[in-house]
């Protein structure tokens, strides 16, 4: 299991055929049998694949298994940014910059094609290979033109700590102001380290932020206005703020200010691929958790950043050693020699000594 959230555990899974690490995704057992859950469940494997994207997970498959739902994706073996900020206390603001530019990249790509997010927040936003930020989680993702359907009419739907007070009003008066306002929240708990809690406010945080370059903080505060006027356009115009600053900042790499999303940088350590630890398919297992938790016991980060090292039990097994095949010319040639030599020692002895032995 490499995570779980309010609607479903994700187990880390190996496709034997393409040989390659997969995420499955699967909905929680309270859930399969809520149609409302189950349907926005499949929406949301149509949303993702409907978005590509460099910095968002890509969606291989949805299927079902012994009546469980799951979606197959990609693997992001650096974790969530939540387990790093956890780890590292706040990110290095260089760090900060880049992760968050590519986010914004994802966000806007969304809002392009009238997908409001609606949960972003640092558990997911994961970390791929190379270390790519991956958004992923698209669970409660608005599609504008669905705006006031009776499926989600009434309902608050997301997460109140990193909601826009909009949207905490209303979940479908979210627009992409609203998913600004949460990136702005991300922002500042990469920076900051602490955790924001509902309503409170990032305006009320200056202190917090005090110790970090006043220019990020600035884009924070203004990302995470409470009215949406006041808060950057688009996901576009704030990471364009970011870039700006982002080029001041010490280590930046100014190549990868106007395409973001394609700089492989490597905050930490090259993500290793940790050892498996469940297979697939988990099975009904009784110790299934049947409680949310929004930060997985397992694998703990750390765990990313060791070397590889297979247990015994793990590695492949060789196969069984083939013996060499018996070659039947060889064989027949054999015997026959055999033979010959076995009659030619009996004339000798029977024949040909008794013959010259007498007299
Ligand atoms: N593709 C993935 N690769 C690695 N870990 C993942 C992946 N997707 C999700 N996770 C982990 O599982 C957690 C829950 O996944 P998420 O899709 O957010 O479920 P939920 O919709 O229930 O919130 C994430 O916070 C993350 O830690
Ligand atoms: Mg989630």
């Amino acid at each position: 299991m490499v995570g779980s959230g309010a609607s479903a555990t994700v187990y880390r899974a190996f496709d034997t055929r393409l040989e390659v690490y997969r995420a499955v995704k699967l909905l929680h057992d309270r859930h399969r049998r809520d149609i409302k859950t189950r349907h926005r469940f499949e929406e949301e494997a149509a949303v993702i694949a409907s978005l590509r994207h460099r910095n968002i997970v890509t969606v291989y498959d949805i299927d079902a298994e012994r009546g469980k739902p799951f979606i197959v994706m990609d693997y992001a073996p650096g974790g969530s940014l939540m387990q790093r900020i956890d780890r590292l206390g706040s990110l290095e603001p260089t760090a900060a910059v880049h992760t968050m530019i590519d986010v914004l990249d994802a966000l806007q790509t969304a809002h392009e094609r009238g997908i409001i997010h609606r949960d972003v927040k640092p558990h997911n936003i994961l970390f791929g290979i190379d270390d790519v930020p991956l958004l992923t989680d698209f669970g409660v993702a608005l599609r504008i033109d669905d705006r006031m359907t009776p499926r989600t009419r009434n309902r608050i739907l997301g997460t109140p700590t990193y909601m826009s007070p909009e949207q905490a009003h209303n979940s479908e008066s979210a627009g992409p102001r609203s998913d600004v306002y949460s990136a702005g929240l991300c922002l500042y708990v990469m920076l900051s380290g602490r955790q924001p809690f509902a309503g409170h406010e990032v305006a009320d945080a200056r202190e917090e932020l005090e110790h970090i370059d006043p220019r990020l903080a600035e884009i924070a505060m203004r990302a995470c206005s409470p009215s949406a006027d006041d808060r950057y356009p688009s996901a576009a115009a704030m990471a364009d703020a970011l870039c700006e600053v982002g080029a001041q900042l010490p280590v930046f790499r100014p190549e990868t200010l106007h395409t973001p999303g394609t700089a492989p940088l490597r905050y930490l350590a090259p993500p290793s691929i940790p050892p498996m630890d469940e297979t697939w398919p988990p099975g009904l297992r009784s110790d299934e958790p049947t409680e949310d938790s929004a930060t997985p016991s397992t694998p703990t980060p750390e765990r990313f950043l060791e070397a590889p090292s297979l247990e015994a039990s793990e590695r492949r097994p060789m196969p069984p050693a083939r013996m060499a095949p018996i070659n039947p010319i060889a064989v027949t040639l054999l015997v026959l020699l055999f033979v010959g030599a076995s009659a030619t020692t009996w004339f000798v002895l029977n024949r040909l000594v008794p013959a010259l032995a007498a007299p």
